[in-house]
This record gives structure tokens, C-alpha cells and sequence, in this order.
């Protein structure tokens, strides 16, 4: 049984059809990244995926379990499971650091507060952010913030991970230090889904790699296959196009 099964999903925004039936599975801790030129539907498979957008076909199996997009109670079962992170890291400015980890946790898990504070503050050394938990996003680099966005996903001790184009939004000096804590957490067992424009990085973490192109895939395998040995004529074109920059 795979961790994270999507059957043939299909998603549309009014009468325009944008995911048309996706079939992707994902293994315990596996890193699948999706590549594909803008507008091909990436961002909404994860939106999809997370329960922003709603399905209008298709499913979802979590370690054999399927999830009602349409029952809220499925929904918040499915987000004790899967957290996102997004580009704009929406922080919430008027918290420190630590509330921001500990907030979600505590007030609507209902976990025990110490234990929150222990773990954010682990959370937070990990992605290196510990001297800063006193502090306002706002005194923050985009970095940073993106950081602590990323501490504060995995404080819902998510099984599975989205990531949507975490580093787009950063100055090119601040890229590195978060692919540093992404690819950290890729040897944590966590099952992730990432969309990035960091080839480079994609290639190194990831398992396998799925080319999107008008809402469906067009070709998935080892990052080796897609990056130096496409199947497709059109993995070969988009990759040989972002390579060249
Ligand atoms: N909220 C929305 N309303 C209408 N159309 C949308 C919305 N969000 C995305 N789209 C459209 O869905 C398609 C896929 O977008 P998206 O999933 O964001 O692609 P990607 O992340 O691969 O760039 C695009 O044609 C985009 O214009
Ligand atoms: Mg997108």
C-alpha cells in the first residue's frame, strides 16, 4: 500500500477543467517533486491535495484511507496528517516567532502546552532560527520567515509534507539556508511533495520526479531519467529550456 495514493483527481475552476486526472502515489518518505511550466496545475494539485480546492473526480487514499473532500470532519482528519507550505509565508505579524509555531498546536489540537514549547523550540533550533523565537516576523529576512513558516508546519507533526515554490519569494541569497532545511527534513521519513525551480536541488532530493503540463502529468521517474535522459518530447524541451538559463 502506498502512503499517499491519488487516483485519476480532477479539479476545475468554474467550467474551466485544470487538473484532468492525475494518478500519482507516493511511498512512506519519498520525495516527489513536481516540475512543469507555470500554469500547469501544480499549485492546484497541492491545493487539491490539502483540501483548499475542491476535487471534482477522482481520489485520495491516505495509507489506505480515502478522504471525503466534501465532510469537514474528513478534512480536518486529512490535515492532522498533511501540512503546506506556500511561497508567501504568511506569518502572523503581530505574534513572535514561537507563538506562530506554538499557536496551531495548542489551540486547536488541544495538545499540551509545555510539551508544544519543547518541541517548537527543537523545531526552531532545526531550521536554525532558536535565538529568534522572541522575535516579530517583521524584524525577520523573507528567509527567515520562510523558516520559521517551515517550523511551523512541521509542528503538526505532519506525515506528509506539501511545498509550493518555498524559495520563489526569496532574495537569491536567502534560497540556500531554506533548501538546507528542506533537504535536512528529507532524510526524516517524511513523505513530501515539492514544487520548486531549483533544479539543482530537485535533482539531488528527490526520489522521483513528475513533469506537469496542461493539468496532467506527462512523464515521471528518477530525476536521472527526467533531467538527463526524458522520455518525452516534452520533459526534453521544458527541461532543456530551464537548464539553459
Ligand atoms: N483561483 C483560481 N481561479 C481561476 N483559475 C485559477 C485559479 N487558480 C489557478 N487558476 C488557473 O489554473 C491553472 C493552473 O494554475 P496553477 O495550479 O496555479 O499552476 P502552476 O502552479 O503549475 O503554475 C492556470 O491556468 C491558472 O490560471
Ligand atoms: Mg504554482
Amino acid at each position: 500500500m502506498h502512503h499517499l495514493d491519488i487516483r485519476d483527481l480532477s479539479s476545475a475552476y468554474g467550467s474551466q477543467q485544470i487538473l484532468k486526472g492525475v494518478t500519482l502515489s507516493a511511498d512512506k518518505g519519498e520525495v516527489v517533486s513536481l516540475i512543469g511550466p507555470s500554469g500547469s496545475g501544480k499549485s492546484t494539485l497541492l491545493r487539491v491535495l490539502i483540501g483548499l480546492t475542491p476535487p471534482t473526480g477522482g481520489d485520495v487514499r491516505i495509507a489506505g484511507e480515502t478522504v471525503n473532500y466534501a465532510n469537514r470532519k474528513s478534512v480536518r482528519a486529512l490535515r492532522d496528517r498533511m501540512s503546506i507550505v506556500f511561497q508567501q509565508y504568511n506569518l502572523f505579524q503581530n505574534m513572535t516567532v514561537l507563538r506562530n509555531v506554538t499557536i496551531a498546536p495548542v489551540k486547536i489540537r488541544k495538545r499540551d502546552k509545555d510539551e508544544v514549547h519543547t518541541q517548537a523550540r527543537a523545531l526552531l533550533t532545526k531550521v536554525g532560527m532558536a535565538e529568534k523565537e522572541d522575535a516579530y516576523p517583521d524584524q525577520l529576512s523573507g528567509g527567515q520567515q520562510q523558516r520559521v513558516a517551515i517550523a511551523r508546519a512541521l509542528a503538526l507533526n505532519p506525515e506528509i509534507l506539501l511545498l509550493d515554490e518555498v524559495t520563489s519569494a526569496l532574495d537569491p541569497e536567502r534560497v540556500n539556508e531554506v533548501l538546507d532545511t528542506i533537504r535536512s527534513l528529507t532524510r526524516e521519513g517524511i513523505t513530501m511533495i515539492i514544487v520548486s525551480h531549483e533544479m539543482a536541488f530537485v535533482k539531488e532530493v528527490s526520489t522521483r520526479v513528475v513533469m506537469m503540463d496542461d493539468g496532467q502529468i506527462v512523464e515521471e521517474g528518477p530525476p536521472e531519467q527526467i533531467f538527463d535522459n526524458p522520455q518525452k518530447q516534452r520533459t526534453r524541451d521544458y527541461v532543456g529550456t530551464i537548464l539553459r538559463h
